[in-house]
């Protein structure tokens, strides 16, 4: 009832289109329309309503963190007096639509909710896991994959998802390296930027789009032994020139909120760092959207040892730049009494709710509050076969071709017999991975059903399990164990592959088997897998193995061995099919490594854009002594480097050429390089650019990702490829805390992944 005086009072018309441009930053989040309806709405709030504003509650039991205080009827009736401002974990029309009126009919100001969720891969239709999306280094593939998780929740009543995670990581241990992908602060912000594009394009204010979230600010990918949750300790360096990028680059390109993460950062949580988040993401950067605390992290203030209590911890928190509370119930129970108490400033408060409200505004939730919960909409939205077409397109560029020795891929689709074998081959739910929104359990195609699909109507396909994989797979639920397997399935398999004349043998990770609070200090193939594949090549050796996975997985005997292997991920919806599109040639492949993986689980953390250190290789007179950075039982080298990937088709690199030999501070030149399709298929190549900053005020990394294109090539067919160089490319963060490029000698570098590159230097001078 109230909602329409609100409408009258704040004026009906929104007739400005929102225009929200990478271009033009964080400004864009702000305009006077918007604004001076903010400062309309704010007038008239009581400090009850405004407290209500900055709590973010789970609707539902469906939970992702652990189970919140009080029943769920209880938090429902907070709707009725305006003190919830947005509930996550509340999904569907139906169910959106429900509290939505509860919120907007019954309170006295009738402000809308915002109703976020995990839309990370997906919401109905699911898009390969994120590492894999990342290892298509294709960024229209990843607009995509945003852009149809987006039609689909928006059609569902969400119009915010917690994505992209955005966090650099170097540790395969660490199980959420599946939902960021890289060790690479270029490449995860390149995708960054797409995926924010993707969620919300440029009219946040459309129906079809939904408001992103940057996640988890910051370092939470680094943390320590790769342990979920743990402490994390880097350097302002290492945090300013690896792990910052990413999220300027979500600001810079409209995102509209972020989420703090779990972990402290030099002794304090992120939730309460006054630093990063006002000092840096609010001040330096002009973020102009809201904070979001991960799950419970203000009450998490306590057992971190920085907050004796939640009251005080509620107090650091917005003082630290924190906007809204999920779920600690913190600025519920005491950010009014701390008002009041002349704890906390009016204006602290008046600033978070001012954020929250502009996104609100921005979104258009107070033109029609019902305009993403439309039950039609969302029964003609979801799960198309539009929407299955390009998440098959979009997991056939996700994969990618670590080995074909023998030449057997691809294989003919006439072959008489094929073996598949391995559990993971016939699992139709592991491909579709951990945060799965609302993609449906044994719902994606299964490697099998994709080859059957594939294969003519004489080739005979058998299929045996091979091994058993983790049980208890229930998300967030159970733990995971992985369950001693007697080998009773090796001989049936041994033996249908003997029978073959080709073998596809899926192994890997069950799909739950990354992902949040699922770390692991081994990473290599659990379980009996690995003799498996032994005794299988004891009796065929024309093997395919296809790995499924969401991290990388360190096992040389197999890489070393395997006649052919293809890296596929957790693919989603379409994963048997668009495996299958690349076994038997109908796609070539065209991913690249987004990370390094280890030769052992000893190297971790290992990732290409390390220091050079003071002892890199054995000195003269050295040789044969122990006195290098190195180890004495493994090589320093990983088992396959970063940006690594083959085709069907081969690529020769040549004529590496520079605009000029040396360019002044404020000038660009230009760096080129010829590639030419040498092999008999059409192919798609990722070209590579990458710096050294031979010396300067901190030392600097060997090697630094600053472009790629994906440019596809025919048979024979030569392109040029150019990168321009300015002072950004060059710039760091170095001694005196200043982000800029420092005069002296560069090395240039292009070629199809970080090891093998054609090189030239030049000098940047003052
Ligand atoms: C905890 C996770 O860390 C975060 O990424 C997620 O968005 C929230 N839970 C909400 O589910």
């Amino acid at each position: 009832m109230f909602y329409n005086i609100l409408k009258t009072l704040l004026s009906v018309t929104f007739l400005f289109v929102l225009s929200l441009q990478s271009s033009q930053a964080q400004t864009q989040l702000i305009y006077p329309e918007i604004e001076e309806k903010v400062d309309s709405l704010l007038k008239i709030m009581t400090l009850e309503e405004k407290v209500g504003q900055l709590n973010l509650h789970t609707g539902t039991w469906d939970i992702t963190g652990p189970k919140p205080e009080g029943n769920a009827a209880e938090r429902y009736k907070l709707l009725s007096n305006g003190g919830v401002g947005a509930m996550l974990n509340v999904v569907g029309a139906e169910a959106t639509l429900n509290a939505q009126q509860i919120a907007v009919e019954n309170s006295r100001l009738g402000i809308p909710l915002m109703f976020g969720y995990d839309v990370i891969h997906g919401y109905k239709t699911i898009f390969p896991v994120p590492i894999a999306e990342v290892a298509s280094w294709d960024l229209k593939a990843a607009e995509t994959s945003a852009r149809i998780a987006a039609i689909e929740a928006a059609a569902a009543g969400v119009n915010w998802t917690f994505a992209p995670m955005i966090d650099v990581s170097r540790d395969a241990r660490w199980g959420r390296i599946v939902e960021s992908g890289s060790e690479d602060p270029f490449l995860i912000s390149e995708m960054t930027r797409a995926r924010v594009a993707g969620f919300q394009t440029e009219d946040l204010s459309a129906n079809n789009t939904i408001a992103a979230t940057a996640k988890h600010f910051a370092a939470y990918g680094f943390a320590e032994a790769g342990r979920d949750y743990n402490t994390i300790d880097v350097s302002k360096n290492t945090l300013h020139n690896m792990i910052l990028p990413p999220f300027k680059a979500a600001t810079d390109a409209g995102a509209a909120t972020v989420m703090s993460a779990f972990n402290d950062i030099w002794g304090i949580p992120a939730t309460a760092h006054d630093y990063l988040q006002n000092d840096i993401l609010k001040n330096e950067w002009g973020f102009n959207g809201f904070i979001v605390t991960d799950w419970g992290t203000i009450r998490q203030l306590v057992p971190h040892g920085y907050s004796p209590n939640l009251r005080t911890g509620s107090k650091d928190a917005i003082i630290a730049g924190t906007d809204m509370d999920m779920e600690s119930e913190g600025f519920q129970r005491h950010l009014a009494d701390l008002v009041n108490n002349g704890e906390v400033d009016i204006e602290i408060v008046n600033n978070a709710v001012r954020r929250i409200l502009r996104v609100k505004y921005l979104l258009g939730l107070f033109e029609d509050p019902y305009r993403y919960s439309d039950a039609e909409r969302e029964e003609n939205t979801l799960y198309t076969d539009e929407h299955r077409a390009a998440a098959r397109d979009v997991a056939r560029k996700s994969m990618v071709l670590m080995e074909n020795r023998t030449n057997l891929l691809p294989l003919s689709k006439e072959v008489n017999s094929i073996a598949v074998i391995g559990t993971l081959a016939d699992d139709k739910d592991s491909p579709i991975g951990t945060w799965r929104a609302q993609g449906e359990a044994n719902s994606a195609v299964s490697l099998l059903e994709g080859i059957q699909n594939a294969v003519s109507k004489e080739t005979e396909v058998h299929y045996a399990e091979g091994y058993t994989l983790a049980e208890g797979r229930k998300n967030f639920v159970s733990e995971l164990n992985f369950p001693e397997d007697d080998g009773s399935g090796i001989e049936e398999a041994v033996e249908i592959a003997g029978n073959a004349d080709i073998v596809i043998m899926a192994l890997g990770e069950e799909g739950f088997q990354s992902g949040e609070g699922r770390s692991q200090v081994d990473i290599s193939l659990k379980g009996r897998q690995l003799e498996l594949f032994k005794k299988v090549m004891e009796v065929n050796p024309n093997v395919v193995v296809v790995l499924m996975n969401g991290r990388p997985i360190a096992e040389p005997e197999l890489y070393e061995n395997a006649p052919s292997l293809l890296e596929a991920w957790h693919l989603g919806s379409e994963a048997g099919n668009a495996i299958a599109d690349v076994l038997f040639g109908d796609y070539n492949p065209s991913g690249k490594l987004p990370v390094s993986v280890p030769r052992h689980v000893g190297q971790v953390p290992i990732y290409y854009n390390h220091k050079n250190t003071g002892r890199p290789v054995p000195q003269q007179g050295d040789a044969g002594t122990v006195f290098w950075s190195h180890y004495t039982d493994e090589s320093n080298d990983p088992q396959y480097p970063f940006g690594y990937g083959l085709s069907y088709t081969s690529f020769e690199y040549s004529d590496l050429r520079l605009s000029k030999p040396s360019m002044a501070m404020e000038e660009e030149i230009t760096v080129s390089v010829n590639v030419t399709n040498t092999g008999e298929r059409a192919g798609e190549e990722v070209v590579q650019f990458y710096i050294r900053d031979h010396f300067a005020s901190t030392v600097r990394p060997v090697k630094e990702l600053k472009g790629f294109r994906k440019i596809s090539l025919d048979p024979g067919e030569k392109k040029s490829v150019s990168f321009t160089v300015n002072s950004n490319t060059l710039g760091f963060f170095g001694a005196d805390e200043i982000f800029k490029a420092e005069a002296g000698i560069f090395s240039l570098m292009i070629g199809g992944n970080s090891t093998d590159l054609l090189s030239t230097e030049f000098e940047l001078t003052e």
